[in-house]
Protein backbone atom coordinates (compact mmCIF):
# COMPACT_ATOMS: atom_id res chain seq x y z
CA UNK A 1 0.00 0.00 0.00
CA UNK A 2 1.32 3.06 -0.74
CA UNK A 3 0.26 6.72 -0.23
CA UNK A 4 -1.83 6.19 2.51
CA UNK A 5 -4.80 4.95 0.12
CA UNK A 6 -6.43 1.89 -0.96
CA UNK A 7 -8.38 -0.94 0.55
CA UNK A 8 -8.21 -3.76 2.72
CA UNK A 9 -10.15 -6.77 1.51
CA UNK A 10 -11.31 -9.29 3.39
CA UNK A 11 -11.73 -12.85 2.27
CA UNK A 12 -14.62 -13.72 -0.08
CA UNK A 13 -17.63 -15.50 2.29
CA UNK A 14 -16.58 -13.42 5.41
CA UNK A 15 -19.47 -12.94 7.92
CA UNK A 16 -20.59 -9.33 8.63
CA UNK A 17 -22.99 -9.14 11.28
CA UNK A 18 -23.87 -8.06 14.96
CA UNK A 19 -24.76 -9.72 17.94
CA UNK A 20 -27.46 -9.66 20.58
CA UNK A 21 -29.11 -11.22 23.28
CA UNK A 22 -32.71 -12.28 24.25
CA UNK A 23 -32.92 -10.60 27.31
CA UNK A 24 -31.63 -7.73 26.28
CA UNK A 25 -33.77 -7.03 23.33
CA UNK A 26 -36.87 -9.26 23.54
CA UNK A 27 -38.39 -7.13 26.06
CA UNK A 28 -41.15 -8.30 28.78
CA UNK A 29 -39.15 -11.68 29.78
CA UNK A 30 -40.55 -11.99 33.58
CA UNK A 31 -39.46 -15.76 34.08
CA UNK A 32 -35.77 -15.42 34.51
CA UNK A 33 -33.53 -14.92 37.32
CA UNK A 34 -32.39 -11.58 35.62
CA UNK A 35 -36.18 -9.98 35.61
CA UNK A 36 -36.15 -11.29 39.26
CA UNK A 37 -33.29 -9.48 39.79
CA UNK A 38 -34.52 -6.37 38.32
CA UNK A 39 -37.14 -6.73 40.72
CA UNK A 40 -35.35 -6.61 43.41
CA UNK A 41 -33.57 -3.36 42.32
CA UNK A 42 -30.31 -4.89 41.57
CA UNK A 43 -29.96 -2.94 38.15
CA UNK A 44 -29.84 0.96 37.41
CA UNK A 45 -33.41 0.22 35.34
CA UNK A 46 -35.36 -2.38 34.33
CA UNK A 47 -35.55 -4.19 31.23
CA UNK A 48 -39.04 -3.44 30.58
CA UNK A 49 -40.12 -3.58 27.00
CA UNK A 50 -36.33 -3.47 25.80
CA UNK A 51 -36.05 -3.02 22.09
CA UNK A 52 -39.64 -4.89 21.44
CA UNK A 53 -37.96 -7.77 19.55
CA UNK A 54 -40.99 -10.31 21.76
CA UNK A 55 -43.57 -7.76 20.16
CA UNK A 56 -42.36 -8.12 16.88
CA UNK A 57 -39.77 -5.56 16.17
CA UNK A 58 -37.25 -8.14 14.69
CA UNK A 59 -38.79 -7.74 11.98
CA UNK A 60 -37.52 -4.19 11.33
CA UNK A 61 -33.92 -4.42 12.98
CA UNK A 62 -33.66 -7.55 10.44
CA UNK A 63 -34.48 -4.95 8.06
CA UNK A 64 -32.31 -2.54 8.72
CA UNK A 65 -29.09 -5.15 9.21
CA UNK A 66 -29.95 -6.75 5.79
CA UNK A 67 -30.29 -3.24 3.96
CA UNK A 68 -27.38 -1.95 5.49
CA UNK A 69 -24.88 -4.83 4.36
CA UNK A 70 -25.04 -7.40 7.12
CA UNK A 71 -24.91 -11.17 6.28
CA UNK A 72 -25.42 -12.69 9.19
CA UNK A 73 -26.73 -12.21 12.99
CA UNK A 74 -26.17 -13.70 15.70
CA UNK A 75 -28.90 -14.16 18.52
CA UNK A 76 -30.54 -16.30 21.63
CA UNK A 77 -32.42 -18.01 22.56
CA UNK A 78 -34.68 -17.26 25.47
CA UNK A 79 -34.55 -20.85 27.71
CA UNK A 80 -37.08 -19.21 30.23
CA UNK A 81 -39.65 -18.55 27.36
CA UNK A 82 -38.96 -22.24 25.35
CA UNK A 83 -39.31 -24.22 28.76
CA UNK A 84 -41.35 -21.93 31.39
CA UNK A 85 -41.37 -24.91 34.01
CA UNK A 86 -39.38 -28.25 34.23
CA UNK A 87 -42.24 -30.15 32.80
CA UNK A 88 -44.05 -27.74 29.92
CA UNK A 89 -42.68 -26.85 26.69
CA UNK A 90 -44.04 -23.96 24.75
CA UNK A 91 -44.27 -24.69 20.97
CA UNK A 92 -45.70 -21.05 20.87
CA UNK A 93 -42.06 -19.76 21.49
CA UNK A 94 -39.78 -22.10 19.31
CA UNK A 95 -42.19 -20.64 16.54
CA UNK A 96 -41.75 -17.29 17.17
CA UNK A 97 -37.72 -18.31 16.68
CA UNK A 98 -38.19 -20.86 13.82
CA UNK A 99 -40.52 -16.88 12.11
CA UNK A 100 -37.25 -14.81 13.04
CA UNK A 101 -34.65 -17.77 11.65
CA UNK A 102 -36.76 -17.62 8.44
CA UNK A 103 -36.54 -13.99 8.52
CA UNK A 104 -32.95 -14.17 8.61
CA UNK A 105 -33.31 -16.68 5.77
CA UNK A 106 -35.53 -15.13 3.69
CA UNK A 107 -32.62 -12.01 4.03
CA UNK A 108 -29.65 -14.00 2.94
CA UNK A 109 -28.66 -13.87 6.29
CA UNK A 110 -26.64 -16.70 8.36
CA UNK A 111 -27.93 -17.13 11.80
CA UNK A 112 -25.21 -17.72 14.82
CA UNK A 113 -27.87 -19.16 17.58
CA UNK A 114 -26.75 -18.48 21.32
CA UNK A 115 -28.25 -21.26 23.76
CA UNK A 116 -27.81 -19.61 27.04
CA UNK A 117 -26.66 -15.76 27.26
CA UNK A 118 -26.34 -15.39 30.88
CA UNK A 119 -30.61 -15.89 32.07
CA UNK A 120 -31.73 -19.28 33.66
CA UNK A 121 -35.51 -19.69 33.80
CA UNK A 122 -36.66 -19.07 37.74
CA UNK A 123 -37.45 -22.73 38.32
CA UNK A 124 -33.40 -23.23 37.66
CA UNK A 125 -32.50 -20.76 39.79
CA UNK A 126 -35.27 -20.17 42.95
CA UNK A 127 -36.23 -22.66 45.53
CA UNK A 128 -39.63 -23.93 45.00
CA UNK A 129 -41.79 -26.80 43.74
CA UNK A 130 -39.16 -27.89 41.40
CA UNK A 131 -36.15 -26.36 42.00
CA UNK A 132 -33.72 -26.34 44.48
CA UNK A 133 -32.44 -22.94 44.29
CA UNK A 134 -28.93 -23.88 43.48
CA UNK A 135 -28.83 -22.91 39.69
CA UNK A 136 -25.50 -23.87 37.83
CA UNK A 137 -24.20 -24.50 41.49
CA UNK A 138 -25.97 -28.13 41.15
CA UNK A 139 -24.83 -30.85 39.24
CA UNK A 140 -28.89 -31.28 37.87
CA UNK A 141 -27.86 -28.30 35.53
CA UNK A 142 -26.02 -30.29 33.11
CA UNK A 143 -28.76 -33.14 32.00
CA UNK A 144 -31.71 -30.42 32.82
CA UNK A 145 -29.10 -27.96 30.22
CA UNK A 146 -29.09 -31.06 28.02
CA UNK A 147 -32.67 -31.46 27.98
CA UNK A 148 -33.25 -28.18 26.64
CA UNK A 149 -30.43 -28.50 24.23
CA UNK A 150 -31.88 -31.22 22.42
CA UNK A 151 -35.15 -29.74 22.13
CA UNK A 152 -34.33 -26.25 20.89
CA UNK A 153 -32.08 -27.83 18.58
CA UNK A 154 -34.86 -30.57 16.98
CA UNK A 155 -37.03 -27.81 16.71
CA UNK A 156 -34.13 -25.14 14.86
CA UNK A 157 -31.90 -27.40 13.57
CA UNK A 158 -33.70 -27.00 10.11
CA UNK A 159 -32.42 -22.69 9.69
CA UNK A 160 -28.87 -22.95 11.85
CA UNK A 161 -25.46 -24.66 11.60
CA UNK A 162 -23.97 -22.43 13.43
CA UNK A 163 -24.58 -22.70 17.54
CA UNK A 164 -22.65 -20.96 20.52
CA UNK A 165 -23.43 -23.52 23.74
CA UNK A 166 -22.36 -20.58 26.19
CA UNK A 167 -22.31 -17.19 26.23
CA UNK A 168 -19.23 -15.85 28.39
CA UNK A 169 -18.73 -18.52 30.47
CA UNK A 170 -16.23 -17.25 32.85
CA UNK A 171 -18.48 -14.14 32.75
CA UNK A 172 -21.68 -15.48 34.40
CA UNK A 173 -19.16 -17.33 36.96
CA UNK A 174 -17.18 -14.23 38.19
CA UNK A 175 -20.07 -11.53 37.61
CA UNK A 176 -22.53 -14.00 39.73
CA UNK A 177 -20.19 -15.88 42.27
CA UNK A 178 -17.25 -13.37 43.03
CA UNK A 179 -17.92 -10.06 42.20
CA UNK A 180 -21.86 -9.95 42.92
CA UNK A 181 -22.82 -8.03 39.87
CA UNK A 182 -25.07 -10.57 38.81
CA UNK A 183 -27.56 -13.15 40.12
CA UNK A 184 -27.31 -14.71 42.58
CA UNK A 185 -24.74 -11.79 43.94
CA UNK A 186 -22.76 -13.90 45.57
CA UNK A 187 -18.86 -13.77 46.50
CA UNK A 188 -17.34 -16.91 46.96
CA UNK A 189 -14.48 -18.04 45.04
CA UNK A 190 -14.44 -21.66 45.28
CA UNK A 191 -18.39 -21.44 44.51
CA UNK A 192 -17.47 -19.73 41.01
CA UNK A 193 -15.43 -22.48 40.35
CA UNK A 194 -17.90 -25.35 40.73
CA UNK A 195 -20.00 -23.16 38.43
CA UNK A 196 -17.63 -22.80 36.13
CA UNK A 197 -16.94 -26.92 35.99
CA UNK A 198 -20.94 -27.07 35.55
CA UNK A 199 -20.83 -24.68 32.80
CA UNK A 200 -18.30 -26.89 30.89
CA UNK A 201 -19.87 -30.33 32.25
CA UNK A 202 -23.00 -28.80 30.45
CA UNK A 203 -21.24 -27.02 27.39
CA UNK A 204 -19.60 -30.62 26.64
CA UNK A 205 -23.15 -32.27 27.20
CA UNK A 206 -24.42 -29.29 24.57
CA UNK A 207 -21.96 -30.34 22.34
CA UNK A 208 -22.09 -33.30 21.82
CA UNK A 209 -26.06 -33.83 21.63
CA UNK A 210 -26.20 -30.99 18.75
CA UNK A 211 -23.70 -33.35 17.17
CA UNK A 212 -25.69 -36.14 17.54
CA UNK A 213 -29.30 -34.63 16.00
CA UNK A 214 -26.97 -32.49 13.07
CA UNK A 215 -23.31 -34.21 12.69
CA UNK A 216 -22.13 -30.92 10.53
CA UNK A 217 -23.39 -28.38 12.67
CA UNK A 218 -20.65 -26.55 13.48
CA UNK A 219 -20.50 -25.84 17.79
CA UNK A 220 -18.67 -23.56 20.03
CA UNK A 221 -18.75 -21.16 22.56
CA UNK A 222 -17.59 -17.62 23.41
CA UNK A 223 -14.90 -16.45 25.06
CA UNK A 224 -14.65 -13.17 26.65
CA UNK A 225 -11.18 -12.74 26.61
CA UNK A 226 -9.40 -10.37 28.40
CA UNK A 227 -5.87 -9.40 27.01
CA UNK A 228 -3.79 -8.45 30.38
CA UNK A 229 -0.40 -6.18 30.93
CA UNK A 230 1.01 -5.97 34.25
CA UNK A 231 1.17 -1.99 35.18
CA UNK A 232 4.61 -1.93 35.83
CA UNK A 233 6.77 -4.20 34.02
CA UNK A 234 9.30 -4.54 36.17
CA UNK A 235 7.45 -5.36 38.94
CA UNK A 236 7.07 -9.22 40.30
CA UNK A 237 4.20 -8.26 42.11
CA UNK A 238 2.41 -6.97 39.60
CA UNK A 239 3.50 -9.46 37.37
CA UNK A 240 2.17 -12.17 40.04
CA UNK A 241 -1.23 -10.41 39.66
CA UNK A 242 -1.54 -10.15 36.06
CA UNK A 243 -0.90 -13.54 36.09
CA UNK A 244 -3.06 -15.33 38.53
CA UNK A 245 -5.77 -12.65 37.10
CA UNK A 246 -5.30 -13.76 33.93
CA UNK A 247 -5.53 -17.37 34.51
CA UNK A 248 -8.97 -17.10 36.84
CA UNK A 249 -10.78 -14.98 34.24
CA UNK A 250 -9.06 -16.60 30.83
CA UNK A 251 -8.34 -19.88 31.08
CA UNK A 252 -10.82 -21.97 32.86
CA UNK A 253 -12.51 -22.97 29.43
CA UNK A 254 -9.49 -22.93 27.03
CA UNK A 255 -7.50 -25.10 29.49
CA UNK A 256 -10.36 -27.80 29.65
CA UNK A 257 -11.15 -27.44 26.07
CA UNK A 258 -7.29 -28.49 25.76
CA UNK A 259 -6.72 -31.27 28.34
CA UNK A 260 -9.34 -31.68 29.85
CA UNK A 261 -8.82 -30.16 33.32
CA UNK A 262 -9.64 -27.34 34.14
CA UNK A 263 -7.24 -24.73 35.31
CA UNK A 264 -8.34 -22.63 38.28
CA UNK A 265 -7.05 -20.73 41.26
CA UNK A 266 -8.74 -23.03 43.74
CA UNK A 267 -7.50 -26.08 42.25
CA UNK A 268 -7.64 -27.81 38.86
CA UNK A 269 -10.31 -30.36 37.99
CA UNK A 270 -10.54 -32.83 35.37
CA UNK A 271 -13.39 -32.28 32.97
CA UNK A 272 -12.42 -35.02 30.33
CA UNK A 273 -15.28 -34.89 28.59
CA UNK A 274 -14.57 -30.90 27.17
CA UNK A 275 -11.22 -31.93 25.92
CA UNK A 276 -11.70 -30.92 21.92
CA UNK A 277 -15.00 -29.98 22.68
CA UNK A 278 -15.08 -26.95 20.08
CA UNK A 279 -15.55 -26.56 16.28
CA UNK A 280 -14.61 -22.96 15.71
CA UNK A 281 -13.90 -20.41 19.25
CA UNK A 282 -16.16 -17.20 19.58
CA UNK A 283 -14.22 -14.46 20.52
CA UNK A 284 -15.92 -11.33 22.35
CA UNK A 285 -13.15 -8.69 22.53
CA UNK A 286 -13.53 -5.34 24.51
CA UNK A 287 -10.48 -4.14 25.65
CA UNK A 288 -7.07 -4.88 27.27
CA UNK A 289 -6.73 -4.54 31.47
CA UNK A 290 -3.55 -2.95 33.34
CA UNK A 291 -3.66 -5.13 36.42
CA UNK A 292 -1.56 -3.93 39.60
CA UNK A 293 -1.11 -5.39 42.99
CA UNK A 294 -3.72 -3.64 45.68
CA UNK A 295 -2.97 -4.59 49.08
CA UNK A 296 -6.41 -3.20 49.98
CA UNK A 297 -8.01 -5.39 48.11
CA UNK A 298 -7.57 -9.08 50.35
CA UNK A 299 -11.14 -9.78 48.32
CA UNK A 300 -9.81 -9.62 45.06
CA UNK A 301 -6.71 -11.84 45.86
CA UNK A 302 -4.73 -8.59 46.07
CA UNK A 303 -5.13 -7.49 42.44
CA UNK A 304 -7.13 -4.86 40.99
CA UNK A 305 -7.21 -3.47 37.32
CA UNK A 306 -7.87 -0.24 35.22
CA UNK A 307 -6.79 1.48 31.56
CA UNK A 308 -3.50 3.12 31.32
CA UNK A 309 -3.31 6.97 31.57
CA UNK A 310 -4.14 8.78 28.35
CA UNK A 311 -6.00 5.88 27.02
CA UNK A 312 -8.74 6.35 24.69
CA UNK A 313 -11.97 5.80 26.77
CA UNK A 314 -15.39 5.09 26.04
CA UNK A 315 -18.68 7.39 27.55
CA UNK A 316 -18.91 5.82 30.55
CA UNK A 317 -15.39 4.72 31.43
CA UNK A 318 -16.46 1.35 31.05
CA UNK A 319 -14.39 0.38 27.72
CA UNK A 320 -11.07 1.70 26.42
CA UNK A 321 -10.26 1.88 22.71
CA UNK A 322 -7.26 -0.65 22.33
CA UNK A 323 -7.39 -2.22 19.08
CA UNK A 324 -4.00 -4.09 18.99
CA UNK A 325 -5.66 -6.41 21.98
CA UNK A 326 -8.09 -8.02 19.50
CA UNK A 327 -4.77 -8.57 17.21
CA UNK A 328 -3.33 -10.59 20.31
CA UNK A 329 -6.44 -12.22 21.02
CA UNK A 330 -6.79 -13.74 17.88
CA UNK A 331 -2.74 -14.42 17.42
CA UNK A 332 -3.30 -15.92 21.04
CA UNK A 333 -5.89 -18.26 19.50
CA UNK A 334 -4.24 -18.83 16.97
CA UNK A 335 -1.14 -20.21 19.14
CA UNK A 336 -3.42 -22.28 21.30
CA UNK A 337 -5.51 -24.20 18.63
CA UNK A 338 -3.66 -23.90 15.16
CA UNK A 339 -5.73 -23.58 12.06
CA UNK A 340 -9.02 -23.51 14.24
CA UNK A 341 -11.81 -21.32 12.69
CA UNK A 342 -12.16 -18.06 14.90
CA UNK A 343 -15.62 -15.78 14.57
CA UNK A 344 -15.58 -12.79 16.25
CA UNK A 345 -18.68 -12.87 18.37
CA UNK A 346 -18.61 -9.84 20.10
CA UNK A 347 -16.87 -6.30 20.10
CA UNK A 348 -18.07 -2.82 20.67
CA UNK A 349 -18.13 0.41 22.73
CA UNK A 350 -21.11 2.27 24.45
CA UNK A 351 -21.26 5.44 23.38
CA UNK A 352 -24.55 6.95 22.99
CA UNK A 353 -23.43 10.13 20.44
CA UNK A 354 -20.96 8.06 18.45
CA UNK A 355 -18.25 10.26 19.06
CA UNK A 356 -15.96 7.12 19.29
CA UNK A 357 -17.39 4.09 17.70
CA UNK A 358 -16.18 5.19 14.04
CA UNK A 359 -12.84 4.74 15.01
CA UNK A 360 -13.46 1.78 17.64
CA UNK A 361 -15.03 0.00 14.63
CA UNK A 362 -12.31 0.94 12.23
CA UNK A 363 -9.48 0.42 14.54
CA UNK A 364 -10.50 -3.23 15.52
CA UNK A 365 -11.43 -4.31 11.92
CA UNK A 366 -8.30 -2.96 10.64
CA UNK A 367 -6.24 -4.96 13.29
CA UNK A 368 -8.39 -8.51 12.78
CA UNK A 369 -7.81 -7.59 8.39
CA UNK A 370 -4.01 -7.62 9.91
CA UNK A 371 -4.76 -11.17 11.84
CA UNK A 372 -7.21 -12.73 8.25
CA UNK A 373 -3.32 -11.86 6.73
CA UNK A 374 -1.52 -13.88 8.59
CA UNK A 375 -4.12 -16.75 7.44
CA UNK A 376 -5.42 -17.11 10.72
CA UNK A 377 -8.83 -18.66 10.43
CA UNK A 378 -11.28 -15.39 11.55
CA UNK A 379 -14.63 -16.31 9.52
CA UNK A 380 -16.94 -13.34 10.70
CA UNK A 381 -17.26 -10.58 12.96
CA UNK A 382 -20.40 -9.84 14.77
CA UNK A 383 -20.46 -6.29 16.32
CA UNK A 384 -22.14 -5.87 19.42
CA UNK A 385 -24.74 -4.95 18.96
CA UNK A 386 -27.48 -3.93 16.39
CA UNK A 387 -29.66 -1.61 18.26
CA UNK A 388 -29.22 -0.46 21.96
CA UNK A 389 -30.05 -2.80 24.12
CA UNK A 390 -31.13 -3.78 28.33
CA UNK A 391 -26.62 -3.86 29.63
CA UNK A 392 -27.16 -5.97 32.54
CA UNK A 393 -26.78 -4.41 35.48
CA UNK A 394 -26.17 -1.15 33.88
CA UNK A 395 -29.05 -0.66 32.46
CA UNK A 396 -29.71 1.75 30.11
CA UNK A 397 -26.39 4.08 31.05
CA UNK A 398 -24.81 1.76 28.04
CA UNK A 399 -25.33 2.45 24.70
CA UNK A 400 -23.59 -0.44 21.98
CA UNK A 401 -26.19 0.08 19.69
CA UNK A 402 -24.91 0.99 15.79
CA UNK A 403 -28.91 2.07 16.02
CA UNK A 404 -29.58 4.37 19.06
CA UNK A 405 -33.11 3.53 20.94
CA UNK A 406 -35.79 5.95 21.85
CA UNK A 407 -37.35 3.98 25.07
CA UNK A 408 -40.22 5.58 24.97
CA UNK A 409 -41.12 6.04 21.21
CA UNK A 410 -39.56 2.81 20.25
CA UNK A 411 -38.02 4.61 17.28
CA UNK A 412 -34.72 3.64 16.30
CA UNK A 413 -32.05 6.59 15.56
CA UNK A 414 -29.56 6.34 12.88
CA UNK A 415 -25.43 6.88 14.26
CA UNK A 416 -22.99 7.65 11.81
CA UNK A 417 -21.26 4.10 12.43
CA UNK A 418 -24.37 2.13 10.60
CA UNK A 419 -23.38 3.85 7.30
CA UNK A 420 -19.50 3.44 8.01
CA UNK A 421 -20.24 -0.40 9.19
CA UNK A 422 -22.61 -0.65 5.85
CA UNK A 423 -19.74 0.80 4.28
CA UNK A 424 -17.56 -2.04 5.40
CA UNK A 425 -20.11 -4.78 4.93
CA UNK A 426 -20.58 -4.02 1.43
CA UNK A 427 -17.43 -4.04 0.43
CA UNK A 428 -16.22 -6.97 2.02
CA UNK A 429 -13.10 -4.35 3.03
CA UNK A 430 -12.07 -1.04 4.36
CA UNK A 431 -10.80 1.76 2.26
CA UNK A 432 -9.16 4.80 2.77
CA UNK A 433 -11.88 6.99 1.70
CA UNK A 434 -14.16 5.45 4.33
CA UNK A 435 -11.69 6.50 7.31
CA UNK A 436 -11.24 10.08 5.75
CA UNK A 437 -15.21 10.33 5.57
CA UNK A 438 -15.81 8.89 9.18
CA UNK A 439 -12.91 8.81 10.99
CA UNK A 440 -9.72 10.71 10.25
CA UNK A 441 -8.64 11.25 13.08
CA UNK A 442 -7.34 7.85 12.99
CA UNK A 443 -6.06 7.99 9.17
CA UNK A 444 -2.58 7.91 10.45
CA UNK A 445 -2.81 4.85 11.82
CA UNK A 446 -5.10 2.85 9.57
CA UNK A 447 -3.50 3.92 6.23
CA UNK A 448 0.27 4.96 7.23
CA UNK A 449 1.51 6.97 4.23
C1 LIG B 1 -20.71 -8.84 26.98
C2 LIG B 1 -22.05 -9.55 26.98
C3 LIG B 1 -23.12 -8.85 26.19
C4 LIG B 1 -23.06 -7.36 26.35
C5 LIG B 1 -21.67 -6.84 26.12
C6 LIG B 1 -21.54 -5.35 26.21
O1 LIG B 1 -19.99 -9.19 28.13
O2 LIG B 1 -21.90 -10.84 26.44
O3 LIG B 1 -24.36 -9.39 26.57
O4 LIG B 1 -23.55 -7.01 27.59
O5 LIG B 1 -20.80 -7.44 27.02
Amino acid sequence: MTNGQGTYHFPKGFLWGTATASHQVEGNNLNNNWSAWEEAGRTVHKSGLAADWWGGRWREDFDRAAETGQNAHRFSIEWSRVQPTPDTWDEDALEKYRAMLRGLQERKMTALVTLHHFTDPLWITEKGSHGSGQGWESDEIVPAFEKYVRKVVDALKEYVNLWVTINEPNVYALSGYVVGAFPPGKKDLKLSMKVMANLLRAHAAAYRTIHELQPLARVGYALHYRPMVPRLKWSPLDRLMRNIRYNGINMAFPSAISTGVMKSPVGNQSIPEAKGAQDYLGLNYYSVDTVWFDITRPGELFSNSGYPKGADLSDTNFLANIPEGIFDSIKWIERTYPNLPILITENGVEDSDDHLRPRYLAQHLHQVWRAVNFNWQVKGYFHWSLVDNFEWERGWTQRFGLWGLDLDTQKRIRRPSVDLYAEICKENGISSEMIQKYCPEVFEKIFPG
